[in-house]
């Protein structure tokens, strides 16, 4: 029986995941200072300034290299893309991507994506990776949202924290990118992002927060204007919060091109210019002589340039680079040139067991997992095969043919090779070891319409594929430049899905998706299961594989909301060059509760081949309405099904109503792994973090008095116990 295996397969996955973990010891920040003013004391103002400029574009190894300066020493740092694994390089782990980890709703995955990816760009040599991302999904149609972790600044700030730590467990400094408000990938060079010191707050800064508070090494600054200022030169963003507020230790660098000032960038907060040069291959630069000039003609005190060198070399310090750190061995303009390296390790098993974990199994009338007496299946549409050009022949996957299992963009990483469906099954033979003798029909044109529904008749199960893609902004596909220009599934996927659905009666739709897409047909009374896996990285067929047969209980959920028709949600990308955040708080599913509308598939929701029960929440409060207040919340959740499989427990807070907060919004998850008919007592727990709000008055945050409300359950829309308390 598959299903014996599952237990198993989550014991695995926590011995994996706790491997993975902290190797290096982290120095404090005080420590990391202490050791850095020294060699920082001896440098001169050239020095200083040189450790703080990038060598222009394909100037070396890395996207990005600072200038290594003698006596005292200081190395040329290395910064290199992506979130999701190391851009440009050869024999490295592409695995999941950040919304994919969000869908995980798995602190510990998660931290040991982080532990692994930050591993292979040790390896690498690689100072500084270039994520995680924490841009908001404020707009389904963001072309970049996937690289993030979604519509909801707890799961992103989590997202962000725990990867951040797994990062730098390894030795590497991890990027908070890309600091702020850079949520659309229209006009990113030139808008402005205009927002209410609140929302700023409560949603676009949490995840940076979080990251600060997880001991973040560099924070990049974003392409766009926030508030008619451009992010890389704002002084309250970068100096009053950033460096203020949240007390930021280590160094500000620039997008690739963002900076445009001199005096005014320096003085408002950026350390560090990336890639160095004003525009592509100009040989000049905003820092470099420019800023040795600006310090000299006093429009910059030299102080400053002592401070960016600090925050520079503590970082350094910091993550233990100063001990035999292992030289670049990428090349991202010459890849030949790289010296042969393997970083892969066993990370491919983690790949693929968060594949399955980021899987989410929207809908199931019982249909999966695959019982193991089925005869035949059906496999279709071009998702099935890899792209026929090659996995890796668009450069930066820009295009969108095959298999989908990235975005596009400079959050990626060339696949070591890509499990797709034809891979496992050969298009041809049996799903998985465990359905020998099932026969496969399969078509994998998304348009042949007749030869789908050939396909489909007459097998047991038909699963029918489709994908909706997105990226950055310097790549159009398909005439989406970046950001999609609908929601609906590209290459004729509605009417594939409609035209194997009306062939056969057990229709099981799968869907590889940047994010939320329309689904027309979800009616349709044939249609019995919708599995959405996301995009899952290199080991993308394997995840599918575990789930469809059960050898993995499904247990992921939605990051953010799939809606019914287009117009229910509230915002889009903006043509604009002033994009007002008028939504305010209303992101995601806060507009769908404020506004009441039903959504299709709610934020939150993921179902199981189990069932879990909830009862005995107990609420406690202690030390109420001072900074040191603490709320527990003890639920207790029981897997009253057959099958052993993993909840993810959801809190979500209602503040008292004259907080003029959304009407609910989560502040705590955990997921639990349970036994069939085992029980467990879950405890979350909130702080002044959670429970406050900001008070734009007094400029601080504040836990609102009055009656707060605990909501816990299996999504945003699946409350299954509230209770309350007063402050
Ligand atoms: C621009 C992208 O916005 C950023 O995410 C990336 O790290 C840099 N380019 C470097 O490639």
């Amino acid at each position: 029986m598959h299903f014996n295996s599952l237990s198993s397969t989550a014991l695995t996955l926590l011995v994996l995941f706790n491997t993975v973990q902290a190797k290096i010891n982290v120095l404090s920040w005080d420590d990391a200072y202490t050791k850095a003013k020294i060699i920082v004391d001896k440098m001169s103002l050239e020095q200083k300034v040189n450790i703080t400029t990038g060598v222009g574009w394909d100037g070396g190894l890395c996207v990005g290299n600072t200038y290594a300066i003698s006596n005292p020493d200081f190395p040329s740092l290395c910064l290199q893309d992506a979130p999701m694994g190391i851009r440009f390089a050869d024999n490295v782990t592409a695995g999941v991507s950040g919304v994919n980890a969000a869908a995980s709703f798995d602190k510990s995955a998660i931290l040991a994506r982080g532990a692994y990816m930050g591993q292979e760009f040790y390896d690498k040599g690689i100072n500084v990776q270039l994520g995680p991302g924490m841009n908001f999904m404020r707009s389904s149609q963001g072309g970049r949202g996937w690289e993030s972790g979604g519509e909801d600044p707890y799961l992103t700030g989590v997202v962000a924290a725990e990867t951040i730590k797994g990062i730098q467990s390894k030795g590497v400094i991890a990027t908070a990118k890309h600091y702020i408000l850079n949520d659309q990938e229209l006009n990113r060079n030139t808008e402005s992002s205009n927002v209410d010191s609140r929302t700023l707050h409560e949603i676009y800064l949490w995840p940076f927060a979080r990251s600060v508070e997880s001991g973040v090494g560099s924070v990049m600054c974003a392409y766009n204007l926030a508030n008619g200022t451009h992010a890389c030169e704002d002084d309250y963003l970068l100096n009053t919060v950033l460096k203020g507020e949240l007390g930021f230790k280590g160094f500000v660098h620039s997008d690739w091109g963002a900076t445009h000032s001199t005096v005014n960038a320096v003085n408002h907060g950026l350390d560090m210019d990336m890639p160095g040069e004003i525009s592509y291959k100009s040989g000049t630069s905003y820092f470099g002589q420019n800023l040795t000039d600006a310090v000299n003609t006093k429009s910059i005190k030299e102080s400053r340039t002592t401070d960016m060198a600090m925050r520079i070399v503590a970082t350094w310090y910091k993550l233990g680079q100063d001990k035999n750190f292992p030289k670049v061995s990428i090349n991202s303009v010459d890849r030949d040139k790289a010296s042969y390296l393997n970083v892969q390790r066993d990370h491919k098993k983690i790949v693929r067991q968060i594949g399955a974990a980021s899987t989410v199994l929207l809908k199931n009338s019982g249909v999966l997992p695959l019982d193991t007496k089925i005869k035949s299946i059906a496999l279709i549409g071009s998702d099935i095969k890899a792209n026929d050009d090659g996995i890796n022949s668009c450069s930066d996957r820009g295009c969108s043919s095959g298999h989908l299992a990235q975005g596009w963009g400079s959050g990626t990483a060339d696949f070591p090779y890509l499990i797709e469906l034809c891979l496992i099954t050969d298009c041809n033979a049996p799903l998985i070891t465990n359905l020998i003798n099932v026969k496969i029909q399969s078509s994998i044109s998304d348009w042949d319409l007749e030869a789908a529904t050939e396909a489909a008749k007459g097998v047991d199960v038909a699963f029918v594929f489709a994908t909706a893609n997105s990226g950055e902004e310097y790549i159009t596909v398909d005439g989406n430049v970046g950001d999609r220009n609908n929601l609906s599934l590209w290459n004729n996927g509605d009417e594939l899905i409609k035209a194997v659905a009306d062939a056969n009666k057990n229709t099981v739709v799968v869907i590889h998706s940047v994010g939320a897409v329309l689904m027309p047909w979800i009616e349709h009374a044939n249609i019995k299961a919708v599995v959405w896996p996301g995009i899952s990285g290199q080991e993308s067929g394997n995840s599918l594989a575990d789930i469809v047969t059960g050898a993995v209980n499904p247990s992921a959920r939605l990051p953010y909301t799939i809606a019914k028709k287009e117009s229910d949600y509230n915002v889009k990308p903006d043509p604009s060059l002033q994009v007002e955040y008028s939504e305010k708080l209303l992101m995601g599913y806060k507009w769908f509760d404020h506004a009441k509308i039903e959504p299709l598939f709610p934020f939150g929701h993921g179902m199981s081949y189990t069932s879990f029960n909830y009862s005995k929440l107990k609420i406690k409060v202690s030390k109420s309405g001072t900074k040191d207040m603490t709320v527990k919340a003890t639920v207790t959740v029981k897997n009253t099904g057959k099958l052993d499989g993993a909840e993810v427990i959801q809190a979500y807070i209602s503040y008292p109503e004259k907080a003029g907060s959304p009407p609910q919004q989560l502040r705590g998850f955990e997921k639990v792994f349970l036994k069939h008919g085992k029980q467990q007592k879950i405890e979350l727990k909130f702080t002044m973090t959670e429970l406050s709000i900001w008070d734009t008055v007094a400029n601080a945050w504040v836990i609102p008095s009055g009656k707060f409300f605990i909501h816990v359950g299996a999504s945003s829309r699946d409350i299954r116990q509230s209770g309350s308390f007063n402050v």
